[in-house]
């Protein structure tokens, strides 16, 4: 199988989008289109995880306002086509509220949109595929970066992992999560490309198994040693001595270092604190929410009770049975022994730190 691309994008502003289905891995690896005007295509697959991961839905709904905007690529009256605009970003950033790397992806291509109508403005004329070109180049300067932005994360990690460590993860924080390479298994694809040698442990990561059904994929095709866990066996792994850390990725990170992640992350950050494991996040900079003081603040989407009901292509729920069925949770900064991003490694994880990384 060629190497699979998560996201790309063919032709100018008239192109079209191209991302794998990751609903359907992983016996079926589809890529689908994007184009044609059709951005509820692209935002149904942000809601239902087609694409899914931070950085990857960002790189996505940034592409997503270029198909958005092709019904008004002749549209000469700029008035219009920034309603159009302004219409095609509020509806994307509603495809999902966690993820901050969603809405700072947007925010790039309005300050963009905005900084050429004001050129235009001035200059009193006004090209409407200029505009689209520029928003264009954007979205494929935000894929872009993100790639060089895993392999630099990829390395900082890779200097925690000791040599023939058991690392455990949880929920996708790979190339599938990313443009490529990923935030928490660029660390392992760094490390063993560079000679260590890593065991993985993947938890499954109910309800949607994105631990099972990409984790597990993508680290076999790198050929990385792993092994499938269900959530609640990581207590037991961890007892056995089998994990030497764990290295997770992040939705939304706030200015304390408080991590949204994956449900089911903050248990294994407790565990990993029982147990005396290095607890590590590993995110870009873009993941950062230092608008948001605490952890308590992050909103947590919540999703279908059929996730939990109808888990496995089959009823594992009794008919009209309540559920819960948060899609995130939030490990406070206490649990994490450091954050691992493009700029370098946060630890220990204090609000000073964060901001002395960051703003570097
Ligand atoms: O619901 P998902 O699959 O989008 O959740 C993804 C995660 O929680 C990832 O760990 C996170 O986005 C980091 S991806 C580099």
């Amino acid at each position: 199988m060629s190497k699979p691309e998560t996201i790309h994008w063919e032709g100018g502003a008239d192109g079209s989008l191209f991302m794998i289905d990751q609903t359907l891995l992983p016996t079926e690896f589809i890529e689908r289109e994007y184009s044609k005007g059709c951005v509820e295509k692209v935002w149904e697959a942000i809601h239902s995880l087609r694409v899914r991961g931070a950085p990857a839905i960002g790189i996505a709904a940034a592409y997503g306002v270029c198909i958005g905007l092709q019904p008004v690529l002749e549209e000469m009256d700029p008035a219009k086509f920034f309603a159009k605009f302004d219409e095609v970003v509020a509806y994307l950033a509603s495809s999902r509220p966690t993820a901050v790397n969603l809405f700072w992806a947007l925010d790039r291509m309005k300050e963009v949109a905005y900084q050429v109508k004001e050129l235009m403005d001035c200059t009193q004329t006004f090209h409407p595929r200029e505009v689209a070109n520029r928003l264009l180049m954007e979205a494929r300067a935000i894929h872009e970066e993100d790639r060089t932005i895993c392999r630099a994360i990829g390395k900082y990690g890779a200097e925690l992992l000791p040599d023939g460590a058991g690392v455990l993860t949880h929920c996708n924080a790979g190339g599938l999560a990313t443009a490529d390479y990923g935030t928490a298994l660029a660390t392992f694809f760094w490390a063993t490309e560079h000679g260590k040698k890593l065991h993985i442990y993947a938890d499954e990561t109910r309800p949607l198994l994105q631990g099972a059904r990409l984790t597990a994929w993508e680290l076999m095709q790198h050929e990385i040693p792993v092994t499938l866990i269900c959530d609640n066996m990581a207590a037991q792994v961890m007892r056995e001595g089998k994990v030497q850390a764990v290295v997770v990725g992040a939705d939304r990170i706030t200015a304390n270092g408080d991590t949204a992640n994956k449900i089911g992350t903050y248990s294994v950050a407790c565990l990993a604190r029982v147990h005396n494991i290095p607890f590590y996040v590993a995110a870009p900079k873009s993941t950062f929410d230092l608008t948001l003081a605490t952890g308590d603040q992050i909103p947590i989407e919540q999703r279908d009770p059929r996730e939990v009901t109808h888990g496995f292509g089959r009823q594992t729920g009794p008919d009209g049975v309540d559920v819960y069925n948060p899609a995130f949770d939030v490990t406070p900064a206490k649990h994490i022994a450091g954050i691992i991003t493009e700029l370098g490694v946060i630890s220990p994880v204090t609000e000073e730190n964060i901001r002395k990384v960051l703003e570097n």
